[in-house]
């Protein structure tokens, strides 16, 4: 079975508690359990979360066998040239995602290190983001 990896960056182990406007309700470990369910066994998944940059370019690293890795950043996404060059490393699928329309917000956050070494992105739909990019990976299966 295809492996994918889903990151989960610094404070999204923090959600309930984060503004619900831009993230949504639900905690991390709902989300993770949506995704299980919307995968329905087509992909082995693993999840990971870290508040800690070395430990996600770190977990990067050591899962370039992969087929796919789904991350959200987080607050990573605008400032990690080495989250960026791990990525790149990674010849797998990626697919970047944001609970929130970070386009759209903050103009610090529409600097972006992530974007452009991933294959697409999905944001804005709080939880219906990380099932969109999982719809994806079944769809080009
Ligand atoms: C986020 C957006 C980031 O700007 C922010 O720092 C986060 C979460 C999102 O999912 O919308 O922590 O990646």
């Amino acid at each position: 079975m295809k492996k994918v990896l889903i990151i989960h960056g610094p404070n999204l182990n923090m959600l309930g508690y984060r503004p619900k406007e831009h993230y949504g309700d639900l905690t991390l470990n709902q989300i993770n359990q949506l995704i299980s369910k919307e995968n329905d066994s087509y992909f082995e998944l693993e999840f990971f979360q870290s508040n800690s940059e070395g430990q996600i370019i770190t977990k990067i690293q050591d899962s370039l066998d992969f087929y796919a890795i789904i991350i959200n950043p987080a607050a990573y996404t605008h400032t990690s040239v080495g989250i960026r060059d791990a990525l790149e490393i990674f010849k797998g699928i990626k697919i970047e995602v944001h609970l929130s329309c970070v386009d759209e917000r903050d103009e610090f956050r529409k600097i972006n290190y992530i974007r452009d070494v991933c294959d697409i992105c999905f944001s804005g739909k709080k939880e219906n983001s990380y099932l969109d990019a999982i719809k994806y990976l079944k769809k080009i299966k």
